[in-house]
């Protein structure tokens, strides 16, 4: 293992100035790039084993974490000799200016030492992955969507248990009893509530009244620039090659066009993995980085191995966007069941649907008066078809039987197209430390 263990807490950093950003009117210009950077070159040139669409037949990889190889970013051996004499700060400033560009906005208004965000993943980041990720000096963000309230409560009573450093919640703001879940972070203190959707101004309010900082997923710029006015305290900008229902503007697009559009703090999301994506993300204008699919395919995450492997074994172009699941544009594993669903009618669909959706009554524990409460909410918010309804109620069933239950047949696997260069499971400490090494790696073959 090359990563290094710190044994000591780096004291905390302080910024230049905490003052907000002064709003720019224009676009910060454009780099003009003369020459292309170098390839760089995979530790691991194995091709990925080729998979169509039935994962578990597929020669596996072993999940088993490999010995760590050393971040690709160090792999330049050389560096430009008369820029290293001439200009190059002396090693200790170097550092020095490097954490200091590594301690953003977001680390002093979460309470974390590294810009990195473990983000809420339905079915994945539960009391394990998000305690260890805060732990580690990132932001663990817990899933309640999927949780029952009363699971949601012990969880957030087992995340207390493993640490006492802050952590999120996130949350779907067109759940029935969302009020109460947002009592609920009030009374426990909870450090910030993420949102997959703009939550609506009542429900800001009231967090924020009480101390709850707010931070929806937004992934374009008109959204950015409506919750920002709805008073969120961030927004994590999510490019489309992201994970779960996602946009469709790139990241690389995204994070410049939302930075130079609000004055709040934008956590880039959407194909990070690494230290050289966090230097990206904050050269684009973002201020740190929120990944699920990495996180998910840590060893902290509670999916099973031999779906991570399923993850593992899939290639960047193995996942597609698709409205099938649940009417909202969603970028999953290329499965057989997606296929299926794609090719299907909403006649064909919509019987199974239901089915199903009764199903996840018993899972959760829903009457039926609180699941057709919750379904005519979700109707009239995000103005789906009853078919889509139904197969947005049978949506979670479906994924929690392939993420939870290992029943990869059920075939709802989101994942970020980042899942296709991901091939190994570290341990969320191990990442953690790993990314920031690599950021640090990089800002100084840059030269910052
Ligand atoms: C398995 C899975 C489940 C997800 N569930 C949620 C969710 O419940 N709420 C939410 O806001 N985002 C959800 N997302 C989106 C992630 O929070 C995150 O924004 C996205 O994964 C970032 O892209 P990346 O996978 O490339 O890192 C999910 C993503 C994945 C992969």
């Amino acid at each position: 293992m090359t990563v290094q263990k710190r044994t000591t807490k780096a004291p905390p950093r302080k910024r230049k100035s905490t003052a907000p950003k002064a709003k720019r009117t224009t676009k910060p210009p454009a780099k003009k790039r003369t020459t292309k950077p170098p390839a760089k070159k995979r530790t691991s040139t194995a091709p990925k084993a080729k998979r169509t669409t039935k994962a578990p037949a597929k020669k596996r990889k072993s999940v088993a974490p490999k010995p760590k190889a050393k971040p690709k970013t160090t792999a330049r051996k050389s560096k430009p000799p008369v820029r290293a004499k001439s200009v190059e700060a002396p090693p200790a400033k170097k550092a020095a200016k490097a954490k200091s560009a590594l301690h953003t906005r977001i680390c002093d208004m979460f309470g974390i030492e590294y810009p990195i965000i473990q983000t809420g993943m339905g079915w994945v980041s539960g009391a394990r992955l998000t305690s260890a990720t805060s732990q580690a000096g990132g932001l663990g963000i817990l899933a309640a969507a999927t949780m029952t309230f009363r699971e949601l409560e012990e969880t957030i009573a087992k995340v207390k248990d493993r640490t006492d450093k802050p952590f999120g919640v996130n949350m779907r703001a067109d759940q029935s009893d969302v009020m109460k879940r947002v009592d609920l972070l009030i009374r426990e203190k909870i450090k910030v509530a993420s949102f997959a959707q703009a939550p609506g101004e009542r429900v800001i309010k009231t967090l924020k009244d009480a101390g709850v900082l707010t931070m929806p997923t937004i992934g374009a710029r008109r959204h950015a620039e409506k919750v920002q006015a709805w008073g969120v305290d961030a927004v994590i900008a999510q490019g489309q090659e992201g994970g779960g229902h996602t946009g469709q503007i790139p990241t690389s697009i995204l994070i410049p066009d939302v930075s130079a559009a609000v004055d709040i703090p934008v956590v880039g999301a959407g194909g990070f993995r690494d230290g050289r994506g966090l230097v990206a993300a904050l050269a684009l204008g973002g201020e740190g980085i929120a990944m699920g699919t990495r996180f998910l395919l840590t060893q902290d995450s509670q999916v099973p191995d031999h779906v991570k492997q399923i993850y593992v074994d899939t290639k960047a172009n193995g996942t597609v966007v698709t409205k099938a699941v649940d009417g909202h544009p969603q970028r999953v594993i290329r499965t057989l069941l997606i296929e299926q669903l794609e090719k299907a009618n909403m006649l064909t669909r919509f019987p199974r649907a239901a089915l199903n959706a009764l199903s996840l009554m018993k899972v959760t524990g829903t009457s039926l008066p609180e699941l057709l409460e919750e379904g005519i909410a979700m109707k009239q918010s995000q103005e789906l078809t009853w078919a889509q309804l139904a197969m947005a109620a049978n949506a979670p069933m479906l994924t929690k039987a392939s993420m939870v239950d290992g029943k990869v047949e059920a075939g709802i696997l989101p994942t970020g197209q980042i899942t296709g260069v991901i091939d190994e499971i570290p341990t969320v400490a191990e990442l953690l430390e790993r990314i920031m090494a690599e950021a640090r790696d990089t800002l100084e073959r840059l030269g910052a």
